[in-house]
């Protein structure tokens, strides 16, 4: 062909498939029952966590007894029973940044008497310390889930943190555990979870991880186990800095239960992009970011292994989600944003790339239950709405404790319009448990369905499930209006000769039952 035909066409061949890979034929998946080797889904994947920061407490969790909005103990009646559905297993609390300026002794006893201060690292709001230890552990206990308490380390000192965990933990007759009966508590409270500290690279406390190790070493040295034995949580790297992990293997190694990293999908700390207006380019960009969640883990826990090959340290993602621009007319102190389709896509993705690792992951928890960041729930006064990452969670549900079954697919890239951007078209993943199968699979694609053939090593009799997906990609829950993005039954599964044929719509979110 003669050259100057030969450009043109390759310039055209490239905008075709600028887009999105728009290959029609179907996408073969495996799911290789046969190559399980009982690596349990710990439930603690599907962790939460809450801070002092914005209305995550104050108006989201508690609202106090004499609030005219429905309360059970000054709990909110309607995200305590939508909390109850998703069956969080681990909460963590107060922090976040805010937990290394906090001092427990301040949110203890008689509500009049807890002090006042300002919650300098979130917008300077007043802070009265009415929802305190007592308030956070009973509220766990409402839940059934673990508590997951943060310690201050930045600010605070051996001392502090080891009477905190006595307070909590110790059924003695010590002054300690006495103050607590005399606090309106008998029994000691079940806390297995001790974060030493938490982003002691920045907010808590700006340290080299040299100097941080040491610290870990000496708190940890005074947080002893009353009830049962305390699983205690290093603060890790700011996703890619390896060098951190390196450091806290070497000089911390199995003194330490867990590292504990943190990733958010951020598109670019100085302009995070909003949350509910976006391009295309932006949601590429969002997408790559939050796939790169992968390559961040696989590089921590190469370390990890070379130090700890026996994985007698686990790897934690205690802080991960979406973080874009607040919502309009909000305090930019307080990190509210809404949650889209985009953003139930963000949490499939993340969940499935956990699953895979959690050989080595055994808790993740994402950034925050309500309120902040890619929450599960927003409320505004008495109003609340469930967000599609809350879908998500709870759809995902049947994953908490499963057997992890490897999956076999190969489904190409979408590209982007300057072809600089590229993701996988799908993420999928599978797991057993009680008898049954499940797979969950994320279409990244804004346009296309795929099809799926769908096979295992064992019998494949058929699917049930439910998907989450949207007209737009830029659909979400909004408060007084109905719902744009819920949950359905899914009816695109149909029975072959070798297994199923499954037509997985654009942009969503599939959770199947495999018969
Ligand atoms: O989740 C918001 C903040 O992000 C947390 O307080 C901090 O740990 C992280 O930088």
């Amino acid at each position: 062909m003669k050259r100057h035909l030969l450009i043109p066409l390759m310039l055209l061949a490239g905008f075709l498939c600028m887009a999105q890979n728009t290959d029609e034929s179907s996408t073969i998946i495996r799911i290789q029952d046969d190559a399980a080797r009982g690596q349990i889904i710990p439930k603690e994947i599907y962790g939460q966590f809450s801070e002092h920061l914005g209305s995550c407490i104050y108006g989201g969790l508690w609202v106090g007894k004499d609030s005219p909005i429905p309360n059970r103990d000054g709990y909110r009646l309607d995200v305590l029973n939508a909390l109850k559905k998703l069956q969080v297993p681990v909460l963590r609390w107060p922090g976040g940044c805010f937990a290394d300026d906090y001092h427990w002794m301040d949110g203890i006893g008689p509500l009049e008497q807890r002090a006042r201060i300002s919650n300098n690292n979130w917008g300077g709001t007043l802070e009265d310390n009415s929802f305190g230890t007592h308030e956070f552990l009973n509220l766990c206990e409402l839940l059934d889930c673990e508590p997951y308490i943060s310690g201050n380390v930045g600010s605070g000192t051996p001392e502090e943190l080891a009477k905190w965990v006595e307070y909590m933990t110790s059924d003695s007759q010590s002054t300690v555990a006495n103050m607590r009966r005399a606090n309106g508590r008998d029994k000691a409270w079940k806390v297995k979870f001790l974060g030493i500290g938490n982003e002691a690279w920045g907010c808590g406390g700006n340290m080299r991880p040299e100097y941080y190790a040491d610290l870990f070493r000496r708190y940890t040295t005074y947080t002893r186990n009353y009830g049962g034995r305390l699983y205690k949580i290093a603060s890790g790297a700011s996703d890619f800095d390896y060098n951190w992990t390196e450091v806290l293997m070497q000089a911390v190694g199995t003194k330490m239960d867990a590292i504990a990293v943190h990733y958010y999908t951020v598109l670019d700390w100085n302009r995070k992009g909003s949350a509910t207006q976006f391009s295309e380019d932006e949601y590429m960009r969002c997408l790559r970011r939050a796939f790169g969640i992968e390559d961040c883990i696989k590089g921590h826990i190469a370390i990890m292994d070379k130090y700890d090959p026996q994985k007698r340290v686990d790897l934690l993602v205690d802080e991960w989600g979406t973080w874009f621009n607040v919502e309009p007319g909000t305090n930019p102190g307080h990190l509210f944003q809404q949650s889209t389709m985009r953003d139930a896509i963000v949490a499939g993705l993340s969940l499935n790339i956990f699953h895979k690792y959690t050989d080595r992951i055994k808790m993740a928890n994402i950034a925050q239950i309500v309120n902040v960041l890619q929450s599960m729930i927003l409320t505004k006064d008495s109003q609340m709405v469930l967000t599609p990452t809350y879908h998500v969670f709870e759809m995902y549900k049947v994953f908490q404790g499963a057997e992890f079954i490897p999956v076999e697919y190969s489904a190409g890239n979408i590209v982007s319009g300057d072809q600089e951007l590229e993701i996988p078209a799908l993420s999928v993943t599978a797991a057993r448990k009680d008898g049954k199968r499940y797979v969950a699979v994320v279409n990244t694609d804004l346009k296309h369905e795929r099809k799926l053939a769908l096979s295992a090593d064992k019998t494949v009799g058929g699917a049930t499930g439910r998907i989450l997906t949207a007209k737009d990609i830029h659909d979400y829950n909004d408060f007084g209006k109905s719902a744009k993005v819920e949950p359905k039954p899914f009816t695109g599964a149909h029975k072959t000769r070798n297994g199923l044929e499954v037509t997985i719509p654009a942009m969503s979110v599939v959770v199947l039952e495999i018969q």
